[in-house]
């Protein structure tokens, strides 16, 4: 448990209400949370479709001030930065798995005044992104194989969590450590233990009866 950052949660609103994204995401900001997970689908890199930049835009226009966790699931991400950028995005995380120029995309991603963040897949191991750890605000952790929510979460993760986390501390490195994919207050518990700092949560979030309570115990983590 060394994280240089405090335990952060991140709701996803994949698991909110399509035809009231704006409702959605209301409900998040008037808990007082600070970050909206937002995934991005292409029907390529991942067999499913969600929404694009023209959505971040319109949560904007609706007033959202949250931080807009930007989650990348596409086979040529390089191409949509300044699309997701415009519209909105704090911080973009790309995938380490297509064949692009990583480094390049991530600079780029803070030269359009943004954060980046590099994302693996639960069957790519945590030595594919070890040579970016310098370039990154973030790392993300997925939990469940991407591209559809209300999975179970992989508890064989943990020792990837643990790797990278070994690495922060070693090499005195400030990214936050992020965890996506059937995360519930249960296995947060296991994967803070690990070394994540941020949380994201689709399904246990909005089916919580009392989002309130469900908040505050992952700010006490
Ligand atoms: C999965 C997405 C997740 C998803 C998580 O491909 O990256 O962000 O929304 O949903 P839950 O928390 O339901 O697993
Ligand atoms: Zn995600």
């Amino acid at each position: 448990m060394s994280s240089p950052h405090s335990a952060l949660l991140a709701p996803s609103l994949l698991a909110g209400d399509h035809a009231n994204l704006a409702a959605s995401a209301r409900l998040v900001e008037d808990l007082g949370v600070k970050w909206l997970h937002l995934d991005l689908m292409d029907g390529h890199f991942v067999p499913n479709l969600t929404f694009g930049p023209e959505t971040l835009a319109a949560l904007r226009r609706a007033g959202s001030k949250l931080f807009f966790d930007t989650h990348l699931m596409l086979a040529e991400p390089q191409r949509y930065i300044e699309a997701f950028a415009k519209a909105g995005s704090n911080l973009i995380s790309i995938h380490i798995e297509p064949a692009y120029d990583h480094r390049a995309t991530l600079a780029r991603i803070r030269a359009l005044g943004c954060q980046c963040g590099i994302v693996l897949n639960p069957g790519t191991p945590a030595a594919a992104l070890e040579p970016l750890l310098d370039a990154v605000d973030l790392v993300l952790v997925m939990t469940v194989q991407p591209g559809f929510g209300g999975q179970p979460f992989r508890r064989d993760m943990l020792p990837k969590l643990q790797q990278i986390d070994a690495w922060r501390r070693e090499r005195r490195l400030n990214f936050r450590l992020e965890v996506d994919g059937g995360i519930d207050l249960t296995n947060a518990i296991e994967c803070h233990a690990a070394g994540a700092d941020t949380f994201v949560a689709g399904t246990s979030f909005f089916k919580a009866g009392d989002k309130s309570a469900f908040t505050a115990a992952f700010a006490k983590l």
